[in-house]
């Protein structure tokens, strides 16, 4: 197991150039199933999770060959219906399945996803969703076994704006007979994104991106000609916009939508930074004090829950007390914890945690928890005195491509070692735990 080793307190100056949307290329790999044939998907991120979903792809009978960033995806044949336990276990999106092996085989075996540690995540509106398409399920040996003669169009009123439901039922109305309508649902860029992707197979949908989506069924999806190229991830671009503030840098991103920015942009600028917002690129600086935040988090076009964890980090140095409310997962202040061992001075009430900004962090070594609390933990350590080691490194590679390389190339003093406890406890400094690791 890996981690990280950081000697914080310099500032980030530079560029770095954001890669494309893991919650994008997530459910758009898995919508080729829908039409058979090889489709072509460019700006895919280098990630674990990506990696398991092609893996998925692959038992379910479906090659792919992948070069830097680009995918080639031949789904003419599907041999399986199943998206097994040990694969599902480790990527919670492959519940995304459900949808297109329906709309493909008319059955599907999905593992059930379970809880994980940001909350219980259960998937029923997934299955209410595919149920009024006239798929039918059962619960058996921790798996959802779907089976459907026919997807049939419906009115499909979601109780939350869920986005991998609205993305699951998404894929299975597109070759549903007649006309479906999918109410509440969710408006990420993300969503926008795949109903994109399916328009290129030839769907008929209208009104991606506000909560009310029109699908007209159609007997054939083909692949498109052309590659579809994934959206920038958002999430990522706002974990470096937030690495530049916390560090006092002057830090540009490139290769974003600003657009899809926009609720973290306004938190940013509220907490003092100084944004200069171009077409694809976005420069953050900042001259004074951190000042303090409120925030809330939402579905989108609200403050997004993935940056929750990343601003808490920066509201711990603010002159003043910061409210942030978690309103989207039932368990996403698990870095709150791990931020108090950085000095932190975090109280937490129900869904709400109070930061109480202090002078400075000093570096420790702390235990990532899930991909975001992972990024907030780095982003405390950057402008930490001191050295501050993240243990558990796998959950953040999941979620963000090369960050060591981006980060150094900005300034950071930052090593990936194995985490050998003997070399722990000494608190060595970064170029030892380079020699050792090199030894
Ligand atoms: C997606 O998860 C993202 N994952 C998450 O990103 C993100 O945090 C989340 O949306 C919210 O934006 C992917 O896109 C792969 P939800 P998802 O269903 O779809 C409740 C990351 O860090 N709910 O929108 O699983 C649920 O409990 C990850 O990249 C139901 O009650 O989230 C939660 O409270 C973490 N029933 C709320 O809805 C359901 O059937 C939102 O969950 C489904 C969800």
């Amino acid at each position: 197991m890996d981690k990280i080793v950081i000697d914080g307190g310099r500032p980030l100056t530079g560029q770095v150039r954001i890669g494309g949307a893991k919650n994008a290329a997530l459910p758009i790999l898995i919508a080729t199933l829908v039409a058979p044939g090889e489709h072509r998907i460019g700006n895919v991120p280098d990630l674990v999770d990506v990696s398991s979903m092609l893996s998925l792809l692959g038992r379910i009978g479906c090659p792919s060959l992948v070069h830097q960033g680009h995918v080639r995806l031949d789904t003419s044949r599907v041999s399986f219906c199943e998206a097994p336990y040990d694969l599902v276990r480790k990527m919670r999106a492959s519940v995304l399945a459900l949808g297109p092996l329906l709309a493909r085989c008319g059955e599907a075996h999905v593992s059930l996803p379970g809880g994980c540690a940001i909350g219980v995540r259960p998937i029923d509106q997934h299955l209410k969703g595919l149920e009024l398409l006239g798929a039918r399920f059962e619960l058996s040996g921790g798996y959802v076994h779907g089976y459907v003669d026919q997807l049939v169009g419906a009115r499909i009123p979601l109780d939350v704006p869920t986005v991998t439901g609205t993305e699951n039922i998404l894929m299975a109305t597109v070759v549903a007979k007649g006309e479906s309508v999918i109410e509440n649902a969710a408006r990420e860029p993300e969503i926008v994104d795949l109903a994109g992707f399916l328009r290129g197979m030839g769907a008929k949908i209208e009104g991606e991106g506000t909560s009310t989506i029109r699908v007209q069924g159609v007997d054939n999806l083909r692949p498109s000609p052309n590659t579809w190229n994934v959206l920038p991830d958002r999430i990522e671009a706002g974990t470096y916009l937030v690495a530049g503030a916390i560090t006092g840098g002057d830090l540009t991103i490139t290769h974003v939508r600003p657009d899809d920015l926009r609720p973290v942009l306004e938190a940013l600028r509220a907490a003092g930074c100084t944004l200069e917002v171009n077409a694809d690129t976005v420069r953050v600086r900042r001259k004074g004090p951190l000042q303090p935040i409120d925030i809330t988090t939402e579905p989108h076009p609200g403050f997004p829950t993935d940056m929750q964890a990343q601003l808490m980090a920066l509201s711990c140095f603010a002159e003043g007390t910061s409210t942030i409310r978690e309103t989207i997962f039932e368990n996403r202040f698990m870095h709150v914890p791990e931020l108090t061992r950085l000095g932190a001075d975090i109280a937490i009430h129900g869904n709400t945690a109070t930061v109480t900004g202090v002078s400075g962090l000093r570096g420790a070594t702390v235990m990532a928890t899930d991909l975001r609390a992972s990024a907030s933990l780095v982003l405390a350590g950057l402008a930490a005195q001191g050295q501050t080691e993240v243990l558990r490194l796998y959950h953040l590679d999941r979620g963000y491509e090369r960050l060591v390389e981006k980060l150094s190339d900005v300034g950071a003093t930052v090593a990936r070692v194995p985490d050998d406890p003997r070399v722990r406890m000494f608190a060595p400094s970064p170029d030892l735990v380079a020699k050792t690791a090199a030894s």
